[in-house]
């Protein structure tokens, strides 16, 4: 599986004891997906599932579990590659009992590419990517017309995908990359009540950043 060359993420804090990585891996037997060169049928994975939404990034998932407890109707894939945020995801969802959460861990553009069908996502979720505000890092930034591409191509017709950022010249980058594209229609919204404050965005909030939210629609 050919893996991207530009990392959108920090490579931080990777490390954990050798009982959380025994852990970890059961738990991922249970509540993960594994990395294979193989398209999934998320139909099977979630058959009552009303919607089936992925969120990118989900650092430690604590509103992932949030999120996923308030609409049991719906499954969502969280994928995320920080080995101490995945192991925390598994063991909420665990000790929480939550039912409709799946754990993908690696590069989201390899897992989209090989792993994801077309047109099958309801939405897409994608909270406080690494802002990468340097400007000689903003390769690095998540939302580039690639991506918004793959993403297109996963969702279905009419799907939505829902950003935050709390740093304003990303968000402007966001809403740019997203003018150029023919393939989505939306723009800013006020935060919607569902959306639980993250980890990182609560940081942000404390040194007076100001929150944005986009939410696009990809076109029928
Ligand atoms: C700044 S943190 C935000 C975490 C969380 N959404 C929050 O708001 O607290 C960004 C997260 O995105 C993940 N990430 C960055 N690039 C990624 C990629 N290409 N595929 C999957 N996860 C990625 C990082 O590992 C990190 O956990």
């Amino acid at each position: 599986m050919e893996r991207p060359s530009i990392r959108s993420y920090r490579i931080r804090g990777t490390r954990i004891t050798e009982g959380q990585r025994i852990a970890k891996r059961a738990l991922q037997e249970i509540y993960g997906i594994p990395v294979e060169n193989k398209i999934l049928d998320l139909r099977a994975i979630f058959p009552a599932a009303e919607k089936i939404i992925m969120e990118i990034g989900f650092g430690m998932g604590e509103a992932t579990a949030i999120i996923a407890e308030q609409s049991p109707q719906n499954a969502y894939i969280a994928v995320d590659l920080h080995p101490p945020g995945i192991g925390k995801l598994l063991s909420r969802i665990q000790v929480q009992g939550i039912k409709n959460i799946k754990v993908i861990e690696d590069d989201v553009h390899v897992v989209l590419q090989y792993m994801i069908e077309v047109g099958c996502l309801d939405g897409v979720h994608l909270y406080f990517p690494d802002p990468w505000p340097k400007s000689k890092h903003h390769k690095r930034r998540i939302v580039t017309t690639s991506f918004l591409d793959l993403i297109a191509t996963k969702l279905k017709p009419g799907g939505y995908f829902h950003l935050a950022t709390d740093w304003v010249p990303y968000a402007a980058s966001m809403m740019s990359v997203f003018n150029g594209s023919t393939q989505f229609t939306g723009g800013e919204i006020a935060k919607p009540d569902w959306r639980p404050v993250t980890r990182f965005e609560g940081q942000g909030i404390d040194k007076d950043h100001r929150v944005t939210d986009l939410l696009y629609f990809r076109r029928p």
